[in-house]
C-alpha cells in the first residue's frame, strides 16, 4: 500500500497523522509512506527520523497526494488542500462533517473516499479513535476554564481551587461521556464542586458511586441546566451523538443568568457547538464574550499537546492502518463493521446515516 501523509494545515495544528513509530511498523510490512517535509518538526521528529523508519521524503503536499492512495491526516482537509484529492484517495482522518455543512458539497466532489475517525466504532459500543482526543480535550478543559476565570485574562476574577475557609467555587459539565468524564475528573481532584449533567442515568449513578458528595448528578433538562449554570464559573459542553450535529444545551435566552466573567467551553464545537451562543475559534484567538461570559470554542483543543496528542492517537488508529494496508482498503472494510462504521462518504456520495440524517 502507498500512504501519504501530508502537514495538517488548521491553526496551530502540529499533530502528525504517523509518528516515526508507526512508519517504522509500516515500512515493515513492506508499505510505503510518502511524508512531507517537516512533517513533525513541530514535535520533535525530523526529516532523518521518518527516513531512518523508512519513509520517503516529498518536498510537497502535492507530492505526497499524487504518490498516496491512502492518505492518514489528523484533521478535516482545508479548502486550500481540495484540489490535490481524487477519486484515487481514502482519506483517514477526523472530518466532523455534521460541524461544518458548508464544506461538505466541495470535499464529496472531489470524489474521494473518507473514513472519520469520529465514527469508527469497537466491540464495548466505544468510539477508540474520537476517544483519545476526547480525554485530552476533557483534562485541557480545565486548565483553560482557570486560565480564563483570572482577571487579566477577561474573567470574573477568582480561584477556581480551594482556599482554606472560603466556599468551594463550581464546575458544570455538560455530558459525562469520555471528555465529560475526564473534565470532571480533573474538576473534582482540583476541589471544585462539579456538577454533572447527562440524559443517560446509568451514567449518573456510576459517577456518583464513584465520587459521592464531591459531584452533584443531573438528568440534563432545561431547569436544572440553568439551576447548575447559573452558580458555576466554569460550564464544560462535551455532549455527543454519533455522527450527528451536536445537540445545543444551551441557548442565548439562559446566558442572563450566568454570572459575568465566568467562562463556558465547548468542546463538541467540531460537531457544530452545544451551546447557541458558540462559533468556532482557533488557538491564535481562542476566546470571545457573549453578555460577559468567556466561550472558549477551539475545535482542535488536542492541538495544544500535539506531541501526547500524536502518540495516543497514532496508538489507536495503528491497528486500522495496518488492516488497510495489509488486506486492501475494500477487504479491511468488509471484514471489520467498526472500521466500516467510519466510512462516511465515497464516490461523491454521503454513506454514514446519522450523517446523512443531520445533514438533510
Ligand atoms: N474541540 C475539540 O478539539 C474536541 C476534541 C475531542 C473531542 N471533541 C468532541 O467532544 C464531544 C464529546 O466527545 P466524547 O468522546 O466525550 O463523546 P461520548 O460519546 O463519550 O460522550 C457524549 C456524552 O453526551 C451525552 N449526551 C448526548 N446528548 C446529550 C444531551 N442532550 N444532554 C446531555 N448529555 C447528552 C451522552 O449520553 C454521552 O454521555 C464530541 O463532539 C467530540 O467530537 C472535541
Amino acid at each position: 500500500m502507498k500512504i501519504g501523509v501530508p502537514k495538517e494545515l488548521k491553526n496551530q495544528e502540529y499533530r502528525v497523522g504517523l509518528t516515526p513509530h508507526s512508519v517504522q511498523v509500516l515500512s515493515g510490512q513492506g508499505h510505503q509512506v510518502f511524508f512531507e517535509n517537516n512533517l513533525g518538526s513541530g514535535i520533535g521528529f525530523t526529516d532523518e527520523d521518518y527516513i531512518a523508519a523508512g519513509g520517503n521524503l516529498c518536498n510537497s503536499a502535492e507530492e505526497v497526494y499524487s504518490h498516496g492512495q491512502l492518505i492518514v491526516k489528523v484533521k478535516e482537509p482545508l479548502d486550500s488542500e481540495l484540489s490535490l484529492i481524487n477519486e484515487k484517495h481514502t482519506l483517514f482522518t477526523f472530518f466532523h462533517l455534521a460541524g461544518n455543512p458548508a464544506g461538505v458539497k466541495n470535499l464529496l466532489a472531489t470524489g474521494s473516499r473518507g473514513i472519520a475517525y469520529e465514527t469508527v466504532t469497537n466491540e464495548q459500543g466505544g468510539l477508540p479513535l474520537l476517544s483519545p482526543m476526547s480525554a485530552i480535550a476533557g483534562q485541557i478543559s480545565l486548565a483553560i476554564g482557570n486560565y480564563y476565570l483570572l482577571k487579566p485574562h477577561g474573567g470574573k476574577g477568582v480561584l477556581s481551587t480551594p482556599l482554606e475557609g472560603l466556599t468551594s467555587r463550581e464546575v458544570t459539565v455538560l455530558g459525562a461521556g469520555v471528555a465529560g468524564c475526564n473534565a470532571i475528573k480533573v474538576a473534582v481532584n482540583q476541589g471544585s464542586v462539579v456538577n454533572i449533567l447527562d440524559l443517560n442515568e446509568s451514567k449518573l449513578n456510576e459517577l456518583k458511586m464513584l465520587y459521592g458528595e464531591k459531584v452533584n448528578t443531573f438528568l440534563s433538562n432545561e431547569k436544572n441546566i440553568e439551576k447548575c449554570i447559573a452558580s458555576s464559573d466554569i460550564v464544560v459542553g462535551s455532549v455527543y451523538v454519533i455522527g450527528k450535529q451536536a445537540p445545543k444545551v444551551i441557548f442565548k435566552k439562559h446566558l442572563s443568568c450566568m454570572q459575568q466573567g465566568s467562562v463556558m467551553i465547548d468542546i463538541s464545537i467540531d460537531q457544530g457547538g452545544c451551546f447557541e451562543s458558540s462559533a468556532p475559534t482557533t488557538h491564535d484567538d481562542p476566546v470571545y464574550k457573549v453578555e460577559d461570559i468567556l466561550h472558549y470554542c477551539v475545535t482542535n483543543m488536542p492541538g495544544a499537546v500535539p506531541l501526547t496528542a500524536s502518540e495516543a492517537l497514532n496508538k489507536a488508529t495503528l491497528p486500522f492502518i495496518e488492516s488497510m494496508a495489509n488486506y486492501g482498503i475494500d477487504e479491511a472494510l468488509a471484514k471489520s463493521e467498526h472500521l466500516n462504521n467510519g466510512l462516511n462518504f465515497s464516490q461523491g456520495k454521503l454513506i454514514h446515516p446519522s450523517v446523512i440524517e443531520s445533514l438533510q
